[in-house]
């Protein structure tokens, strides 16, 4: 229905659009830091990662891109680090690395002649499991001395990070993120950048808190700026043989609102190709609006922001999603909202008054891109199209 236009997966290779301001601050960050990418979900850092790991692949420099998602153990974890150091294209701490590593695990005994062959990774792969499947902890502590000995640079890119540490038992989850905080200190020829779709410091709070976390530098990833969000609309209409002008870029744009967030516009762009291939029709800013009236903001268009919805019931407690509901209804359908009102609703939903908890949750509104209080005082929605959904599904007119 809408696999033409990349709605879904990372942008790469010619749909991957500009990010240039972000790409050279994280090249130029990872020569000192450790980083990690923050922003809301769809924002487009699993684009970001791919393209970095592209542009140092290109310029010769090791780097490893590593999906993580799947992962729900330290074991597995450290499985598929020590692989993907040892896959990584031009390393030159392969051998050595190698060695070493068959010193400490009497099964990891492999031809080094043949290191350049899936089947010896296959084999490298299911021998650490082993060896990690119990007592991982105290074998985690030779192979950081290992990896402290790789000279680098190598960057390790690992995406979908916090939801690895969330499959995690708690007790393994906190070892691990003391281990891996440890690991960074003591490896200074490896960098990390990390990122994930949940955010990091949810999934921390209760294991260790953010300690572990703190040596990362945050990157924070915004919408595109203007003149990119409209050459990522000309790209696609090129891409679809549609006529472009100026107007209708700026009718997408308008529908979306600043910050212009990479999936929304593509969400905007899928509906309006579906509508022209049924319809026939041609793209105007006429037909824009009535996409987004009709297919974005209308029934067929409801899963696309549900999860920014049940997400208050995963991460925040009862009494909170509740709360938060109320005011996030009632700034819906104002333009913003005063804060005084705004904890009215607060006392009224959460069953007491505490101002702390109160600065807590907004705090964490904030913190999850639902509102933002650019005026001191007022609340408002962050993203206009979220704003324009909620007010049809969860607007409150108490
Ligand atoms: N630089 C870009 N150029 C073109 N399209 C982009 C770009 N970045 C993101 N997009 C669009 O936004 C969508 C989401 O991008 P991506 O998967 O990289 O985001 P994400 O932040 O990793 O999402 P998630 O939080 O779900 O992991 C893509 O499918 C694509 O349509
Ligand atoms: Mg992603």
């Amino acid at each position: 229905m809408i696999d033409l236009l990349p709605v879904g997966s990372p942008a790469t290779g010619d749909d991957f659009i500009d990010r240039e301001r972000e790409t050279a601050f994280i090249l130029s960050t990872i020569e000192k830091d450790h980083v990690m990418l923050v922003a809301p979900r769809r924002f487009g850092k699993t684009s970001i990662m791919l393209n970095i790991e592209k542009s140092l692949q290109s310029r010769q420099h090791p780097c490893v891109f590593l999906e993580v998602e799947n992962v729900t153990s330290p074991g597995e974890f450290i499985t598929d680090l020590v692989t993907a150091l040892i896959e990584c294209e031009g390393a030159s701490h392969k051998t050595r690395f190698f060695s070493a590593l068959g010193k400490v695990f009497a099964r990891v005994q492999e031809n080094i002649d043949e290191i350049e062959t899936p089947a010896f990774r296959a084999r490298l792969r299911s021998h650490l499991r082993a060896e990690l499947a119990d007592d991982w902890y105290e074998k985690a502590k030779k192979i950081d001395e290992i990896i402290g000995e790789i000279t680098g640079p190598v960057c390790v890119i690992l995406d979908e990070f916090p939801v690895a540490i969330q499959n995690m038992e708690d007790d393994d989850a906190r070892k691990f993120l003391h281990w891996f905080r440890r690991l960074r200190q003591v490896s200074p020829g490896v960098r990390f950048i990390v990122g994930g779709s949940v955010s990091i410091d949810h999934v921390v709070y209760n294991v260790g808190g953010i300690a572990v976390i703190n040596d990362f530098r945050r990157v924070n990833i915004g919408g595109f700026e203007e003149d990119v969000a409209l050459s990522v609309i000309e790209h696609v209409f090129r891409g679809e043989g549609w006529e472009y002008s100026p107007e209708i870029g700026r009718a997408v744009l308008d529908s979306v609102g600043d910050p212009y967030i990479p999936y929304f516009i593509m969400i905007l762009l899928s509906g309006l190709k579906e509508e022209v291939d049924i319809s026939g029709g041609v793209p105007s800013p006429a037909l824009v609006e009535r996409v987004y009236n009709r297919r974005i903001l209308g029934s067929e268009g409801r899963h696309y922001f549900e999860h920014y919805s049940r997400r208050l019931r995963i991460l925040y407690t009862e009494q909170e999603a509740k709360a938060a509901r109320a005011i996030l209804g009632k700034v819906s359908v104002a333009e913003s909202l005063p804060m005084s009102i705004a904890y009215d609703i607060f006392r009224r939903n959460y069953g007491s008054g505490d101002e702390d908890a109160f600065r807590g949750l907004l705090a964490q509104l904030n913190h999850d891109f639902y509102v933002t209080s650019e005026i001191p005082g007022e609340l408002k929605f962050y993203s206009k199209m979220l704003r324009d959904w909620w007010r049809i599904y969860y607007a409150s007119v108490e």
